[in-house]
C-alpha cells in the first residue's frame, strides 16, 4: 500500500501544519513500499502524486532514493562541487517577510552596507583563489540611488577581475530594465527564491501591504529568463502551514519554470518574526533537516542537469548537513566572503554558522567537508548549469 495521496490532501485541508500530520500518517508496509519506490524511481517522468510518494515514504525508502540521487548527480554534472563567494552586501530591506530576521520591521539589528572597497577586496579574494564567480546578495531596495550603485559595482569588479568572474545577484525583485542594466555591466546569474509555490501560502507568509505580492514575484522570475539570465529560485522547507503536497508542488514548479539552479533549505525560527509564535508547531529540527535533504535527492532525480546548492540552513540543523547533502545530488557550495564585523547582522534565522569565521577559514573548512562528500572543488571553472548550456543549444 502506498500513502494515499487523499489522505494527504485530507490532513492538508483539516490540519494547518500538514507536513507534520502526513509525515507522521505514513504508516506502511515496508517493502511493499520498497518496491513501489523502486518502480517511481525508474520512471522517466515523475507526476505530482509519484513526487508526494518519494516525499512521504517512510525511512527505510533513504537509502534507495539517495543512492538514485547521487548516481544522477556523477551521471549529470559529475562529482565537482563549484563555489559561490557569497557576498552579503547590506541588510537594508524595504520589505517584511514574516520569517526573515532581517525584515525592515526588525529595529534589533544595525543596518549596514559595505563600502565599495570591501566589496572588491571580497571579490579579489575569491578570483584570486580560483573560485571563478560570486554571489551578491542583500535586502530589497528598488531606489535608484541602490540601483546604479550595484550597476557600478559589477563593473569595478568586472575591471578590475578582467571579466574573468561569473556575477550572480541576489537582490530581490527588480524590474526588467534593471535587470537588463545588470546584466549589461557584467552579472549573468540572478536568484530569486519564490520561498512557496503555493499562492494561498504565500499570502499568509508576507504581509498584506501592496508589497509582497505572489504575482509579482512569479513576473519578475519570467523578466529575469526574459532578460537572459541564468535563473535560480528556492523554496523554505518546513514552514509553519505548509504540507508536504505544497512541497511536492514546489518541486514541480521548479521543473514547470525550467529553471537553471535551486538553493532551497529548511525554514529556521527566528525571535524578532511574526512567525516566531508557531515555533512549537514545526517539524523537529531533524525531521525538517531529512525532509530538506530528501527535497534535494528528489529534485536532483527530477532535474538531472541543473546546479543545486548544499545551502547553509542545511549545516545549521546537522553539523554534516552541507556535506549530506553534496552527497544526496547538490553541487554548489557558498562560502561566506562578508566581512566578519557584518556577519551577525544578517541574520535571516538564527544559529547561522560560521558567524566568526573569515574567508580562509570557512574555504578550508569546505574543501575539507566536500573531501569528505568524496567529491572535488572545481576551482577556476564558472560552473554554469549544464542545465543553462542544454538550452541554449
Ligand atoms: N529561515 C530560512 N531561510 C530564510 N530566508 C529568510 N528567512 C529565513 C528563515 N527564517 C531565506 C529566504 C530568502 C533567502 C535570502 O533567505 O528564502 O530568499
Ligand atoms: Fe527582505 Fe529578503 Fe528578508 Fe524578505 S527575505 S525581509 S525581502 S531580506
Ligand atoms: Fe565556515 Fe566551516 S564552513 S567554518
Amino acid at each position: 500500500m502506498v500513502p494515499q495521496i487523499s489522505e494527504v490532501d485530507s490532513n492538508r485541508r483539516t490540519h494547518p501544519y500538514g507536513v507534520k500530520a502526513s509525515l507522521r500518517h505514513a504508516s506502511v508496509r515496508k517493502c511493499t513500499m520498497l518496491e513501489n519506490i523502486g518502480k517511481t524511481l525508474e520512471k522517466d517522468l515523475l507526476t505530482k502524486e509519484d513526487v508526494l510518494t518519494l516525499l512521504s515514504a517512510g525511512e527505510e525508502t533513504e537509502p534507495a532514493i539517495y543512492r538514485k540521487a547521487a548516481e544522477t548527480k556523477a551521471r549529470f554534472v559529475g562529482k565537482k562541487v563549484y563555489f559561490r563567494g557569497i557576498i552579503e552586501y547590506s541588510n537594508c530591506c524595504t520589505k517584511n517577510c514574516m520569517y526573515c530576521g532581517i525584515r525592515a520591521g526588525n529595529r534589533n539589528h544595525t543596518r549596514y552596507e559595505m563600502t565599495d572597497e570591501e566589496v572588491l577586496r571580497a571579490a579579489r579574494y575569491a578570483w584570486e583563489n580560483g573560485f571563478a564567480s560570486i554571489v551578491i546578495q542583500s535586502g530589497e531596495r528598488q531606489d535608484e540611488e541602490f540601483i546604479s550603485k550595484i550597476e557600478r559595482l559589477i563593473r569595478h569588479i568586472q575591471q578590475m577581475v578582467r571579466n574573468e568572474l561569473h556575477v550572480t545577484l541576489s537582490l530581490g525583485e527588480q524590474t526588467l530594465e534593471t535587470y537588463r542594466r545588470w546584466l549589461e555591466a557584467g552579472a549573468h546569474r540572478y536568484l530569486l527564491r519564490i520561498e512557496v509555490s503555493n499562492p494561498e501560502l504565500y499570502r499568509k507568509l508576507h504581509p498584506r501591504d501592496g508589497n509582497h505580492a505572489y504575482q509579482s514575484r512569479l513576473d519578475a522570475l519570467k523578466a529575469l529568463r526574459k532578460a537572459r539570465y541564468q535563473v535560480g529560485t528556492g523554496v523554505m522547507i518546513g514552514l509553519p502551514f505548509q504540507t508536504i503536497s505544497d512541497l511536492a508542488d514546489d518541486l514541480v514548479f521548479f521543473r514547470d519554470m525550467d529553471v537553471d539552479m535551486v538553493g532551497m533549505g529548511p525554514y529556521l525560527e527566528h525571535k524578532d518574526t511574526p512567525l516566531y509564535r508557531y515555533r512549537k508547531e514545526l517539524l523537529s529540527p531533524r525531521e525538517r533537516f531529512l525532509l530538506s535533504l530528501r527535497m534535494v535527492a528528489v529534485l536532483r532525480i527530477m532535474m538531472k542537469d541543473i546546479n543545486i546548492a548544499a545551502t547553509t540552513a542545511m549545516q545549521t540543523l546537522d553539523p554534516m548537513g552541507r556535506e549530506k547533502a553534496l552527497r544526496v545530488g547538490a553541487n554548489v557550495i557558498m562560502p561566506n566572503l562578508t566581512p566578519t564585523k557584518y556577519r551577525r547582522d544578517y541574520l535571516l534565522y538564527e544559529d547561522k554558522p560560521c558567524l566568526d569565521e573569515a574567508a580562509e577559514a570557512c574555504k578550508m573548512c569546505l574543501e575539507a567537508r566536500i573531501a569528505m562528500a568524496g567529491d572535488t572543488v572545481a576551482y577556476g571553472e564558472w560552473g554554469d548549469s549544464r542545465h543553462f548550456e542544454n538550452r541554449q543549444s
